[in-house]
């Protein structure tokens, strides 16, 4: 079986303005890929598309060579797509494991909890350190974590983090950086990072797609994109 998250020419339109045109991704499991684009590029609409929010107008979505374009969202996080939004909360008062249990009983997990437990915690051990705290008193990177974890409960394949390292110290960045290569690497998860900062996508992912006014400019090694002078030129606006 080919393992693989494909997205081939996507066309969406919102209020009948087109806002994807032609957007064609894959990833595979174990593997980084960044999605870079400015703000209002079709990051999130892209993503949203694949977990089924959004109903192409034309283009194929497949999981693990299974055409899943027509199905619904439930059915798509139940084959393995996780998606953490931008806005992703933690529930203030309820405590880090609270809410990871929670999302743990949201996806009728609770007889496979001590494995997703031991999976969570080899990928953020630091969690340990603020399970019983309130999500209230919770750091920025903290959240994070979380909300990371919480969408690991779910037994993904796939993972879609949306700008969810946006406003973070690189320090923490970095941090991030070796979790998600934790994520890909051992657990075999494909991780897909939405990102408006370039230096944070190509930290963290080893390819990446450059989307611009709901098309995909540029497809290459994070290595690539940074040396790409018109790339550059227009992800800084210019
Ligand atoms: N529900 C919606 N109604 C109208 N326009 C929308 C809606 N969602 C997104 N858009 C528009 O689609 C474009 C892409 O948005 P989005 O995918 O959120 O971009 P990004 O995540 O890259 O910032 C923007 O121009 C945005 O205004
Ligand atoms: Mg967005």
């Amino acid at each position: 079986m080919i393992v693989l998250l494909r997205a081939e020419d996507l066309y969406v339109d919102i209020s009948n303005v087109e806002i994807l045109r032609g957007v064609s991704i894959k990833a595979n499991q174990r593997e980084v890929i960044g999605l870079i684009g400015r703000n209002g590029a079709g990051k999130t609409t892209t993503f949203k598309t694949l977990m089924g929010f959004h109903r192409p107008s034309r283009g194929r979505i497949y999981l693990d060579d299974r055409d899943i374009t027509t199905i619904p969202t439930h059915l798509r996080a139940r084959m393995g797509l996780s998606y953490v939004p931008e806005d992703a909360r933690v529930f203030p008062w309820l405590t880090a494991k609270e809410n990871i249990d929670l999302a743990i009983y949201l996806a009728k997990n609770q007889d496979k909890a001590d494995e997703i437990w031991e999976r969570i915690l080899e990928v953020f051990p630091e969690i340990e350190n603020f399970m019983d705290r309130f999500g209230y008193h919770l750091s920025g990177g903290e959240k994070k974590m979380v909300a990371i974890a919480r969408a690991l409960a779910t037994t993904p394949k796939y993972l879609l983090l949306d700008e969810a390292f946006e406003g973070l110290a690189p320090v923490v960045v970095k941090r991030f950086r070796d979790a998600v290569r934790v994520i890909s690497q051992d657990l075999g998860i494909g991780v897909v990072v939405a990102e408006s900062n370039v230096n944070i996508a190509t930290m963290i992912a080893e390819r990446v797609y450059v989307i611009e006014r709901g098309e995909i400019i540029f497809e290459g090694s994070s290595s690539e994109v940074v040396r790409n002078e018109n790339v550059m030129k227009i992800l800084r606006g210019a």
